[in-house]
């Protein structure tokens, strides 16, 4: 890395919109950085598919992220974290951070009574990313875990408020409400889209931990760590990346980040295959 590497941009990738919850929080935080997002929008849910897959893919959205010269990337998905954060860190030579390990340390500040609730797609929930992660940082910790996986296609279609998404909520969020937990990590990145609904089912007194608001300050330290940080001072832009444009994206984009989203770039995925 040299002098020059502080003025690139972050690479932040997701299976879809899930890690646009993530980018809004980098806007706030780090205003400066110049940001290049990819969703997979074509091959959207990874949570259901195999771990291979979802490695395959992970490096295909990294190369991607590295051919528009990122100096890190972070990987919005708590699926990809799961699953294939070690192999991205071995073939590429760039900070990588995920969301495992910033998602578990935040409950556990949290935690009051150390019974801790987490949410997240099935092959997050079965490869017990967080309950690992969490045990390994503490092991007087117990971890209830769930599985949501329709969760996502709720959240891709903008569904916040529906009484559909309540009674799923409610089916899923049931057998965690009898366990006492005083926190839930949010083990999706498409989930705060629907902290509305969840924070209703799951009630007042569990405090909700988004993991892309818990990476953020990781990201700050390890750019900062490797001189990574940028010096611009006029604020930076955002550029979006998808391998399929559906319908809803840009609304759903634009109600979640709160501002105009524009120039979306489709991304052939031949392009990404090769
Ligand atoms: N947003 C992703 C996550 O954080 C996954 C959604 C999916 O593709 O299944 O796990």
């Amino acid at each position: 890395m040299n002098n020059t590497d502080s003025d690139k941009p972050i690479g932040i990738f997701d299976s879809g919109i899930g890690g646009l919850t993530v980018v809004k929080r980098f806007l706030t935080a780090l205003p400066n950085e110049n940001i290049i997002y990819f969703g997979d929008t074509a091959r959207v849910p990874y949570g259901s598919k195999s771990n291979s897959t979802v490695i395959e893919y992970s490096l295909q959205d990294a190369r991607f992220l590295l051919s528009k010269n990122v100096k890190a990337i972070v990987v919005a998905c708590n699926t990809a974290s799961s699953v294939a954060i070690d192999e991205l860190r071995k073939t590429f030579d760039i900070p990588i951070i995920g969301m495992i390990g910033p998602g578990s340390k935040a409950a556990l500040k949290e935690t009051k009574n150390k019974k801790v609730g987490v949410i997240g797609t099935r092959a997050t929930i079965s490869n017990s990313a967080y309950a690992k992660r969490l045990k390994f940082l503490d092991p007087s910790v117990e971890v209830f875990e769930k599985a949501c996986p329709l969760f996502v296609p709720l959240a891709e279609e903008g569904w916040i408020k529906k009484n559909a998404t309540f009674e799923i909520a409610e089916e899923y969020l049931n057998e965690l409400r009898s366990k006492e937990i005083d926190t839930l990590v949010l083990g999706c990145t498409h989930y705060p889209i629907l902290s509305g609904v969840i924070q209703k089912v799951i009630g007042p007194n569990v405090k909700l931990i988004d993991s892309g608001i818990a990476s953020v300050e990781i990201v700050k330290e390890e750019l900062k760590k490797n001189n990574l940080l940028s010096q611009r001072d006029s604020g930076g832009e955002s550029i979006f990346y998808v391998s399929d444009i559906p319908t809803k994206f840009k609304e759903i984009a634009e109600l979640f980040l709160g501002k105009p989203v524009n120039g979306i770039t489709k991304v052939e995925l031949e392009t990404l295959t090769v």
